[in-house]
């Protein structure tokens, strides 16, 4: 049996975030610039690359996987790759096999998903608001994701909503959201904007601290903090009103990095210990290079051992980011 992974701070790496692709069928205008530049298709990790990366992960003690992008749902033939690791699940190496997604392929997917082992999702909604849903995704269509969410929870599928917090557009979401969400027995998800790659405007224009959003619901909602939490970086509140949770990802107004137990593969293979670092490691190279499990293993316990104390995001002068890597590319 390989040895843990753990980091010089005692934090045992349990969670990966493998990102399958860069590309997306939306333009998100915190995330993305309108015209992207994606990786030639050759970069990308193949299914059998990141299989056996993820078996390297799960020997050495990794029980969440987490599959991401860009959007993971629009890469050719995705469900071929969580047949494959789901043979973890029934092996009981792996706790869980999840997704984050955009929503706008998943009423194509969720059966097949959830055949697979998946139980939950992760669905980015920013706006319950059809134009306003357009305007922030450049074109995004709402009643499809709409579905797509209706359809995961007809297939079992238990959905947790995310949404990134910008200035003049969610002060006006939020009640709809919250409405929406616990209507409908879900948790809804704050997230502070990372200045995370080139966008095309500057950063400081999006910026809304869920300190300051957090207020504006407090005028209106009833919050309890809770303090369970679920090994990520959310912290939780309850709405005594309907009964549902909030959760608070706040990387700009907290430092969440001290019981942080995740590392992420981006989509052509390169393993970040840390989302706000620019400490890698390719691990393509190493499968491309001939390398075995052992020196595959070896390159991520050595990164994981180099895993820093925590990130040091700020947002450039004149807005621009503080890492040149999108989120898509990173794996959000
Ligand atoms: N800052 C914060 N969240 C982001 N996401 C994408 N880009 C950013 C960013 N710069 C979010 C998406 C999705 C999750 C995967 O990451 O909205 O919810
Ligand atoms: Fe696509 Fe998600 Fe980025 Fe939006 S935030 S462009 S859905 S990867």
């Amino acid at each position: 049996m390989a040895v843990p992974f753990a980091d010089a701070f005692g934090r045992r790496v349990k969670y990966l975030r493998l990102s399958v692709t860069d590309r997306c069928d939306l333009r998100c205008r915190y995330c993305m610039s309108e015209t992207m530049e994606f990786l030639p298709s050759k970069q990308l990790l193949s299914f059998e690359e990141l299989d056996r990366i993820a078996g390297c992960f799960i020997a050495c003690g990794v029980e969440t996987i987490r599959v991401t992008g860009g959007e993971p749902l629009v890469r050719k033939e995705i469900v071929r790759l969580f047949r494959g690791l789901s043979r973890h699940l029934s092996s009981g190496g792996l706790r869980e096999l999840t997704l984050t997604t955009n929503g706008t392929q998943l009423a194509r997917h969720a059966e097949d998903l959830h055949a697979l082992g998946v139980r939950r999702v992760n669905v980015s909604m920013d706006s319950l608001d059809p134009e306003k849903y357009a305007t922030i995704t450049r074109g995004g269509s709402l009643a499809r994701v709409l579905e797509g969410i209706e359809a995961a929870r007809r297939a079992g599928l238990a959905v947790k909503l995310n949404a990134v917090a910008l200035k003049g557009f969610t002060e006006t979401e939020i009640d709809d959201l919250i409405g929406f969400a616990h209507r409908g027995g879900m948790t809804l998800t704050l997230i502070e904007t990372m200045p995370l790659g080139e966008i095309g405007s500057d950063r400081t224009d999006q910026f809304l601290p869920l300190t300051a959003l957090r207020r504006q619901i407090e005028q209106r909602w009833t919050l309890v903090d809770l303090v369970e939490r679920t090994g990520g970086p959310a912290r939780y509140a309850r709405v005594v009103e309907t009964g549902g949770k909030i959760g608070f990802i706040t990387p700009m107004t907290h430092n969440f990095c001290g019981d942080c137990n995740r590392v992420r593969v981006t989509a052509s293979g390169v393993l970040h210990a840390c989302l706000g670092q620019e400490n890698a490691v390719d691990l393509r190279r190493i499968l491309r290079g001939g390398g075995e499990d052992a020196d595959l293993i070896d390159a991520i316990g050595s990164a994981v051992s180099g895993k820093p104390r925590g990130h040091d995001f700020q947002i450039g002068p004149g807005g621009r980011p503080s890492l040149r890597r999108h989120m898509s590319a990173t794996g959000g």
